[in-house]
């Protein structure tokens, strides 16, 4: 399947073609099936916007109650704190929608010790969205993801130990650099996903972008190498300054917006 590669003006059109591109995989999967929508929800800054144009959709466009949020990583804070990707989607998007509480997936008691709140969200998702199989991995409608300049992506660092799970769905992973630790999916857990889509905006990106599909081959280093769906789609959604002077790679699809 070949790449996807969307190239938008600037940050505020990024954010609304991501959206209408979402709300697009949404109603066509629920226009088909009765089986909520599975949505693993990127942290940072870049999609916040994004999340904040869903809440402006008319009320009609998504059945919320067939739709399943998730988180594919969280800071190791509680919820109300200034850096937590939940608080972050709370304000933008959760408070807005009339989505049931029990469709909201977050990483239980984010501020507790790490390894307890990774091995509670992988009791979660596997009871909820596993039928509690202890192998495997559920296949989630869409994975959206950021980038870091560092070629990070959800909370999988340069040189972690998180970067060798080849079994759970979440772990916690030690980040010295940042002198904390942080909830993440796993890799395999990131391709297991029907879609999977980097949004990613900004010139401070480009160089990351470049990395990631012009390096050679080293995810320790750079871990959204590590982002290969095993049968599905993979996305990029861009912004002109993300993607710079960097040229495209081969055998892709491309769209400029
Ligand atoms: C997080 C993210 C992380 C993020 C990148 C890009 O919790 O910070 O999941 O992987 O996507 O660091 O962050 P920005 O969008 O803020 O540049």
């Amino acid at each position: 399947m070949r790449d996807q590669i969307r190239v938008c003006n600037d940050p505020e059109t990024l954010a609304a073609h991501a959206r209408d591109w979402l709300v697009q995989l949404i109603v066509l999967h629920q226009r088909d099936s009765q089986v909520p929508f599975t949505l693993a929800l990127a942290g940072g800054s870049t999609p916040k916007r994004m999340y904040e144009l869903f809440a402006e959709l008319p009320n009609d466009v998504i059945d919320w109650k067939r739709v399943i949020l998730l988180w594919g990583d969280e800071r190791n804070v509680p919820y109300d704190a200034s850096d937590s990707n939940y608080r972050m989607v709370k304000e933008a998007l959760l408070d807005q929608v009339a989505i049931p509480a029990e469709n909201i997936m977050a990483v239980p008691d984010p501020g507790q010790p790490a390894e307890k709140a990774a091995d509670a969200y992988e009791l979660l998702l596997r009871e909820k969205l596993h039928s509690g199989k202890s192998r495997g991995f559920p296949k989630l409608n869409c994975v959206l993801l950021g980038i870091g300049n560092d070629v990070h992506t959800a909370s999988l660092f340069p040189d972690t130990l998180a970067l060798s799970e080849k079994s759970r769905i979440a772990v916690a992973n030690q980040v010295p650099k940042l002198d904390t630790w942080r909830i993440s999916f796993s890799a395999p857990m990131i391709n297991s996903a029907q879609n999977v889509a980097f949004l990613i905006a900004g010139e401070t990106k480009e160089e990351a972008l470049s990395t990631l599909w012009h390096a050679e081959q080293n995810p320790n280093l750079y871990p959204a190498q590590m982002v290969r769906p095993n049968e599905g789609q993979l996305w990029f959604m861009l912004d002109k300054a993300a993607l710079g002077s960097t040229p495209l790679p081969k055998s892709v699809m491309v769209q400029m917006i």
